[in-house]
């Protein structure tokens, strides 16, 4: 990665990448995500690739499974819960920013990650999200219901970006509340901090349904980022 434009969005912060991958893939169907190979390489080595520039790079694990030793790299074992495992790569990290990035999202767009990175440094915690392309309704039970204005709306993507000792406090809050949430900028929001939206990209799609694997070899053909 271009690691002059990080200096430049960052001046003298340092970065810990972490890399919840301790997920068990129930909804792929191929075992633990962070393995699954798309266009002949394994998900978590994308994320170690997007990644290299960092100054520390934490990894959740699946219980169980273990990798061969890489330098900047520590790898980790996951919780059970993604917060979980978030939690325990947080405990581990140094650095003044945290990244935490799904490796279920193997296209991470260097336009989008700078973009995340200025917000964070100028605002202290940012996420990626997207516009809702389609209509957006309620299910009431099969049928259509109520539709939901989705220009007020949009999707959540990581990577999110946070001063470290922001998500610290944050993920101690939900210990003391017994709370689990689905992504890190809730648990910051749910602290009283706001959280920037920063516009991503719907290449960073989280594979998660048996066809998205579809999608990922198409876009591992022509990715280029
Ligand atoms: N994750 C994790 N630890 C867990 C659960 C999830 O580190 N106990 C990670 C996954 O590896 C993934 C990210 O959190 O990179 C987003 O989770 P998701 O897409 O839901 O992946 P899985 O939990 O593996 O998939 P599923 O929910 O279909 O089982
Ligand atoms: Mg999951």
């Amino acid at each position: 990665a271009n690691a002059a434009a990080f200096l430049v969005a960052f001046g003298l912060m340092s970065v810990s990448v972490l890399l919840p991958a301790a997920g068990s893939g129930e909804r792929l169907g191929r075992g633990p995500k962070a393995f699954v190979e798309v266009g002949g390489k394994a998900l978590l080595e994308y994320a170690l690739e997007a990644f290299a520039w960092a100054d520390e790079v934490l990894v959740a694990l699946p219980p169980g499974h273990a990798l061969p030793p890489r330098p900047g790299v520590r790898f980790l074992e996951g919780g059970k819960t993604r917060q979980q495992s978030v939690w325990r790569l947080l405990q581990a990290a140094t650095a003044d920013v945290v990244l935490v990035h799904d490796v279920a999202r193997p296209f991470v767009v260097r336009a989008a990650l700078e973009r995340l990175l200025k917000a964070v440094a100028e605002t202290g915690a940012a996420t990626l999200a997207v516009p809702v392309p389609d209509t957006l309704v309620e299910d009431r039970d099969g049928a259509y219901g109520a539709v939901i204005p989705r220009e007020r709306h949009r999707l959540v993507q990581t990577p999110q970006g946070f001063r470290r000792e922001l998500l610290m406090e944050a993920h101690l809050e939900a210990l003391r509340e017994g709370r689990d949430f689905s992504d890190d900028a809730q648990m910051v929001l749910a602290l009283g901090h706001p959280v920037a939206l920063v516009e991503g990209d719907r290449r960073m799609f989280k594979l998660t349904y048996p066809e998205d694997l579809d999608l990922a070899e198409g876009l591992a053909r022509a990715w280029n980022c």
